[in-house]
């Protein structure tokens, strides 16, 4: 199974990622997880995303599809995986398409669709676990312990990037960028979309009802 989650920041992507993942027993990435890897690692591509990231502007076309087909190849993802994030523009979009070519395409791209004014709620409350990357919000899903995440324990943190500023230009970005994909898969006939605006349980089930 191989499924694309696609949606504006803040949608909950990252939120639903690996319940999607856990229910076809396969792995899932956000593509903003691998560059804060980088970044954490202090590599030249952690480096060069950083200044693209800080801005909320997209990475480079070129150094973001290399990065997530380096991860799609690695045979522990063979059987299938979600891709949080990724394709976000038309050339990666086509990049992903074409690897795909003789393993069947892209099965689902679930389109997490809600409006800028949620979102900014949203990721000016979030907050991230340094370990496993799970999101937390304070209001929203808050840690069972202050700071610190649930799953793995690792601490929290809040994402450089979830400042209201840098937060308005990733929607704008999103738009003139992302959104017109929304049509490239529609057309495609796999897309589904999830009224992302509803509490997380509920968003849970109507993603649990557009897959099966
Ligand atoms: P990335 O890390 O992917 O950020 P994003 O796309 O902006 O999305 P977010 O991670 O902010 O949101 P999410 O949808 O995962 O929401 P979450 O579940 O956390 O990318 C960061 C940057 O990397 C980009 O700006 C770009 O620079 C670069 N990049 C990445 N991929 C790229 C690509 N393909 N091409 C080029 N550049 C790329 O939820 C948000 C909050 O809301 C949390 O606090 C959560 O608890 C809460 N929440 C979730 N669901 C609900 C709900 N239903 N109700 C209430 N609260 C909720
Ligand atoms: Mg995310
Ligand atoms: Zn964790």
């Amino acid at each position: 199974m191989k499924i694309i989650l696609v949606g504006p920041p803040g949608s909950g992507k990252g939120t639903q990622a690996g319940h999607i993942a856990s229910m076809f027993g396969v792995n899932s990435v956000s593509s903003g997880d691998l560059f804060r890897d980088n970044l954490a690692k202090n590599t030249e591509l952690g480096k060069l995303a950083k200044d693209f990231m800080d801005k909320g502007e997209y990475v480079p076309d070129e150094v973001t599809i290399d990065m997530v087909m380096g991860w799609i190849e690695d045979p522990t993802h063979s059987s299938g995986f979600v891709l949080d994030g990724f394709p976000r523009t038309l050339a990666q979009a086509e990049a992903l398409e074409s690897r795909l070519l003789g393993s069947g395409g892209i099965d689902r791209v679930l389109f997490f669709n809600v409006d800028e004014e949620a979102l900014v709620d949203r990721l000016s409350g979030r907050l991230i676990c340094r370990g496993c990357h799970m999101p937390y919000h304070i209001k929203f899903s808050p840690p069972l312990i202050t700071d610190q995440c649930n799953s793995c324990g690792g601490g929290l943190y809040q994402r450089d990037d979830d400042k209201v500023e840098v937060i308005r230009n990733r929607f704008k970005v999103y738009m003139q960028e992302t959104e017109p994909l929304v049509k490239h898969f529609r057309e495609s006939g796999n897309l589904r979309e999830i009224d992302a605006s509803m509490g997380i349980n509920d968003v849970k089930r109507a993603i649990e009802r557009a897959v099966r």
